[in-house]
């Protein structure tokens, strides 16, 4: 069974990934620093597929710790690269940890498949198209400089994989540029476990409805949308783990588009903020707390994803809608708050 190095495996996306990967008949790989999971998940995708995924922590920017790994597992016929700081807000505070880590763990990963083949999925953003021009936004829209540092990391991260694939013939590489993932595995064994205070909108409102936040604020109202709140292409994680599989399936085919690709990985639908909280008091039966405040520094009014060229030439397409999006992450939280993971 190929062997896939999945970095950040035992974060949000990358847990989902690896499950999906050892369904698809894959053997996953973990490298993680654990700066932002809980080694526990191990166990938890245990629970899921019944046996321990093979994991090794260390920092991806440690160079000698990366060839060291890479030329002890030489079997790996492709990469998953999650592994990244990722929180918009933390960036604008501290740009340099995020270029440092996000950008030196890349290049390290890079250099040690220099002479070798590598089958290369990266996770990227639709943060890099801004504010779109047109909607739904599609994969040759212009990307705009980013908002923030992340942003920036994930726009720069993408050039450095075009022009590497470009210029050696041994990296096939796929960009997937995600929405915004939600949800949780349907055993409501994994899901987000966001360390302190959550930056994302669904786990601040399930642990509000849990108990953990007295009351969601929503960034703003007054945005020129139809209830005035923001819209964004919520996508459930099961779905975005399972375009991973299909990116990596592509690659071992060969991709007719080339050895550097791009595809949205969102649904197609945009819901706002008032419609994502009346979504999920309808799937939870929970009454949620909230209230209306100014608008967060750097948020864009609206994107959603055109994912045609996804459905068309990666072969995914997303199943899972946003009922289940917010009934898998409230089951997820409700685990959580019986079975704390720390
Ligand atoms: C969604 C909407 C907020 C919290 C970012 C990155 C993206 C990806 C996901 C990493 C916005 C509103 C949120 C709250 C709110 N990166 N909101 N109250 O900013 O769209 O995307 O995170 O995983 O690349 O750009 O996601 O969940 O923070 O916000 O009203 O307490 O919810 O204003 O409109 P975002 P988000």
């Amino acid at each position: 069974m190929s062997k896939i190095l999945v970095t950040g495996g035992t974060g949000f996306i990358g847990s989902h990934t690896v499950v999906e990967l050892h369904k698809a008949g894959y053997t996953p790989v973990i490298v993680d620093n654990l700066s932002n999971s809980s080694v526990k998940i191990l166990d938890q995708i245990e629970k899921i597929i019944g046996v321990k995924p093979a994991f090794h922590q260390f920092d991806l920017c440690d160079v000698a710790q990366v060839n060291a790994f890479i030329a002890a597992n030489t079997d790996i016929s492709g990469i998953i690269h999650f592994a990244a700081s990722k929180a918009v807000g933390e960036s604008v505070q501290d740009p340099l940890k995020y270029y440092h880590n996000n950008f030196f763990s890349l290049i390290n990963l890079l250099e040690a498949y220099r002479k070798k083949p590598i089958n290369f999925v990266f996770s990227s953003s639709c943060t890099v198209y801004g504010e779109p021009d047109v909607l739904p936004v599609n994969e040759a829209a212009p990307v705009k400089r980013a908002t923030s540092p992340y942003g920036n990391t994930k726009q720069i991260a993408e050039e450095i994989l075009e022009e590497t694939a470009a210029a050696y013939d041994n990296y096939q590489v796929i960009a997937l540029r995600y929405f915004n993932p939600v949800g949780a595995h349907e055993s409501a064994l994994i899901g987000e476990l966001p360390i302190g205070v959550p930056q994302n909108l669904l786990p601040f409102i399930t642990q509000t409805a849990i108990g953990k936040r007295e009351k969601l604020t929503v960034f703003g109202d007054d945005y020129d949308t139809p209830d005035g709140s923001a819209i964004r292409d919520y996508i459930h994680v099961v779905d975005l783990a399972k375009a991973h599989v299909a990116a990596i399936q592509l690659l071992e085919k060969g991709n007719p588009n080339g050895s550097y690709d791009v595809f949205n990985v969102g649904t197609g639908n945009g819901y706002s903020v008032l419609e994502a909280i009346a979504a999920f008091e309808k799937a939870s039966g929970q009454q949620l707390n909230y209230v209306i405040g100014p608008r967060r520094e750097g948020d864009i009014i609206k994107v959603w994803g055109d994912v045609t060229k996804s459905t068309n030439e990666l072969g995914w397409k997303a199943e899972l809608g946003i009922d289940e999006m917010m009934s898998s992450a409230w089951a997820w939280e409700k685990y959580l708050s019986e079975n704390p993971i720390q």
